[in-house]
């Protein structure tokens, strides 16, 4: 189909912000989920995708436009979740740099913190707009609840005293932004869209300016991103996360930025051990409005269009990484440079291994959060001396095994949301290799920490 303004592409929001500002659950409210629940210690740690077909954000704009007049130019909207704990900082990297806008999260009741500022920066580095969700509005002292309502409406049923305290939490958060250098002002106030950063007051919980945060995003996008959002036939896609799923084997979660996908297609990505070149049995994609994350039901296609979260089963995708690049191998590409193109992203990761040779293993579920534990390991200098992805096996506690001779407390696997082999649990009892199981990177950390002392004294 032809490059044109009549030929939109679904934009991609990355929702951002301090742990525990509501991101996960404002998505909850829009897709009617209980994702959030379910998570290990309420916290966020892996990219989610959602995506939410133009249809059902009508019915959740309908209170602010009784009469219809609202324009929807856009298929509907791809969203991504990121983790808002301090650890995932290449999470959030890679969520805003797969966006084409964000939605920077903010507890009302708290303001700016630090994550909202290191959040801020990547979309200053990116150049990415933004809004703010100025979220917990429920939580101002009094506040009466209509469900689902479009913000100015519910603000003017509240007392006095409501809207006092809100004025009052807003002014400070826009002193806030100010000392960022950032000029901001709440939405329905904000004349110059382009240089005042719009905040939406929002609640997750009574889904109170859910409406206006959704009208707002639309029009954003479709009005002064036309241009970025043209149909492009060019591949753009990145791996998410490599996933065992009953019955499918293992499969890829990508986000398809542009571009079509096909069953069929010769696709190469990163792999463990050097590039991996597949093709695609299927393409598979979660129910509209429900997380890729989750388990679920999936809908077959023979091709996707961009933009769209998708699910794919392929041989040989076992060693597969996430984070990596996804390409497909066209008639006039060259195999070879592709397969290079796409081993780059390891190369980088490899290089922080300690030269000395001494130090823990490491091993993770993706590409992401083994970054994320090698940023941490690096901050709190603890060595590192072998990495993987994956579930830890015999031969990753043969590997750890080493260290016993060389320096006994890194004889250490720290293993991070990923299962630990019977055999291999039993054979590293039997050797005196120390593992370490979380699903959460700090709990990791002071497990080891607390080891470390130990065999040191
Ligand atoms: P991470 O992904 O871990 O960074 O957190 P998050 O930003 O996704 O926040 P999450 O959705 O996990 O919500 C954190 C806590 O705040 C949970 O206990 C939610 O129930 C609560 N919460 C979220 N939004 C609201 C809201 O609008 N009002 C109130 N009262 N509580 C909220
Ligand atoms: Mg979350
Ligand atoms: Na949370």
């Amino acid at each position: 189909a032809a490059r044109s303004k009549d030929n939109l592409r679904s934009p991609i929001c990355c929702i951002l912000g301090h742990v525990d500002t509501g991101k996960t659950k404002l998505l909850d409210k829009i897709r009617q989920t209980n994702v959030q629940e379910g998570e290990a210690g309420g916290i966020t740690q892996q990219i989610g995708a959602t995506y939410f077909p133009i249809e059902n954000i009508k019915k959740k704009v309908a209170v602010l436009d009784k009469e219809g007049k609202q324009e929807y130019k856009l298929p509907g909207l791809l969203v991504i979740d990121t983790p808002g704990h301090e650890s995932f900082t290449n999470l959030r990297s890679r969520g805003s740099s797969l966006c084409n806008i964000a939605v920077l999260v903010v507890d009302i009741m708290h303001g700016l913190e630090p994550q909202t500022l290191e959040s801020l920066r990547l979309l200053r580095d990116k150049k990415t707009p933004f809004i703010v969700a100025l979220n917990k509005i429920d939580r101002l002292y009094g506040w009466k609840t209509i469900p689902n309502n479009a913000f100015l409406d519910s603000l003017a049923q509240q007392s006095e005293a409501v809207r006092k305290e809100f004025h009052m939490r807003l002014d400070r958060v826009n002193l806030e932004f100010a000392e960022q250098g950032l000029n901001s002002c709440v939405y329905y106030d904000n004349k110059k869209m382009g240089k005042v950063v719009s905040l939406v007051p929002t609640s997750a919980f009574t889904g109170e300016g859910v409406p206006d945060l959704l009208q707002l995003l639309i029009n954003l996008t479709q009005e002064r991103m036309s241009g970025s959002l043209m149909y492009l036939s060019e591949l753009e896609c990145t791996v998410l996360e490599v996933k065992v799923i009953e019955g499918l084997g293992t499969t890829i979660d990508v986000v398809l930025s542009n571009g079509i996908l096909r069953e069929g297609d010769k696709i190469v990505v990163c792999g463990l051990n050097g590039p991996i070149v597949t093709q695609v049995r299927a393409l598979l994609t979660p129910q509209p409005m429900k997380e890729m994350r989750i388990k679920g039901a999936y809908v077959h296609h023979k091709e996707i269009k961009a933009s769209m979260g998708v699910k794919i089963t392929a041989p040989d995708l076992e060693k597969a990484i996430a984070g990596s690049r996804l390409m497909v191998v066209g008639e006039d590409d060259d195999e070879e440079e592709l397969m290079e193109e796409v081993m780059g992203d390891l190369q980088t990761l490899l290089s922080s291994i300690d030269k000395s040779g001494r130090g823990v293993c490491v091993q993770a579920s993706t590409l992401g959060s083994l970054e994320a534990l090698l940023d941490f390991l690096r901050a709190s200098e603890i060595p590192v001396s072998g990495i993987n992805i994956g579930p830890v096996y015999r031969k990753d506690v043969l590997r750890a095994g080493v260290m016993i001779e060389k320096a006994k407390e890194f004889a250490t696997i720290l293993a991070f949301d990923v299962p630990v082999d019977k055999e291999a649990e039993k054979y590293a009892d039997e050797v005196g290799v120390k593992i370490f199981k979380a699903d959460i990177i700090y709990h990791l950390f002071d497990q080891f920490t607390a080891y470390n002392k130990s065999i040191v004294e």
